[in-house]
């Protein structure tokens, strides 16, 4: 299939988020099927989740490569962007490198209020620079300094239902996702050989979907929250399982969106 991926074929990989949540977990089942002399980059703001997920990594796999950055991606700065990947690519062995993965998966749910009353834009500014901005630098970033060195590039983008679907209490949050969601879909169309996918994971148990549950101001989403969480919510490792395997047959067009329950 045209946007299947050879996990087997030595590949960069970079995981933002990576330090608990979806994130990890995608570092550490792809460390299941990666050829040996694959690189990890990991990038989060905690240094002892970071370590954690390399921990977890290289219990899987000695030989896999694991670099971790500590940044805070709310305060996006493309000639920091560009500095951290010269440092990484000097300091890597890039020879035979087959694929070029990012994914966009660091997030931050946002302020969980009604709209009318979204009218700090202090957090407003925050939200779209760590959920929409940062993610555009470092794609441009990704893909003018990994193009030269991996022939094929990947790019995911974790994206949410509730960027398509409107949610209470989730204005800011879903309309950063949908915003992020379009410009991945631009990508695609401008970037042909460049493989695309927007997946959205479902409902997981994660700090996220926690914070939900406690921080919302309405009680109707909380308490939809609450009941999905008694119910049908998932683990990390059914999504990611999931999406591995989505990405490996490839049976998708680039730049579509594919939610966890659209497949079997
Ligand atoms: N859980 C769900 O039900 C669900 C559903 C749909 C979509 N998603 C999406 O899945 C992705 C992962 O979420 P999750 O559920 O795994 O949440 P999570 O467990 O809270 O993980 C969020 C990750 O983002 C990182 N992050 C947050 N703020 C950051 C910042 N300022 N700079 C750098 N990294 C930052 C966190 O690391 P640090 O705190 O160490 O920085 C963490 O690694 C998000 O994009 C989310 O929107 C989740």
């Amino acid at each position: 299939m045209a946007c299947s991926v050879n996990f087997s074929k030595k590949s960069i990989i970079f995981i933002t988020g990576a330090s608990k949540g979806i994130g990890r977990t995608i570092a550490v089942e792809l460390s299941r099927h990666l050829d040996q002399n694959s690189v990890f980059i990991l990038i989060a703001r905690s240094e002892k989740g970071l370590d954690e997920t390399k921990t977890q990594i290289l219990m899987v796999d000695k030989s896999i490569t694991v670099q971790t950055y500590v940044l805070d991606l709310s305060k996006p700065d493309i000639n920091d962007y560009n500095k951290l990947f010269q440092n990484i690519l000097s300091s890597v062995d890039t020879s035979g490198i087959e694929f070029g993965l990012i994914f966009h998966n660091a997030g931050h749910v946002g302020t969980l209020k009604q709209t009318a009353d979204l009218t700090d834009l202090t957090t407003w500014h925050e939200y779209y620079d760590l959920n929409l901005f940062s993610a555009v630098l470092l794609n441009s970033v990704f893909v003018k300094q990994i193009r030269p060195i991996a022939p094929q590039l990947v790019v995911v983008n974790i994206t949410s239902l509730c960027g398509r679907s409107p949610t209470l209490n989730l204005s800011m949050y879903g309309s950063g996702k949908a915003a992020r969601e379009l410009f991945f879909k631009v990508l695609a169309l401008e970037e042909p050989k460049i493989i695309v996918l927007n997946y959205s994971p479902g409902p997981v148990e994660t700090d996220m979907f926690e914070t939900i549950i406690t921080d919302a101001q309405s009680e109707v989403l909380k308490k939809s929250f609450r009941e999905v969480k008694e119910s049908t919510v998932l683990t990390t490792e059914q999504t990611v399982s999931k999406l591995l395997d989505i990405l490996e047959k490839g049976d998708f067009k680039t730049g579509d969106t594919i939610d966890y329950y659209d497949r079997n």
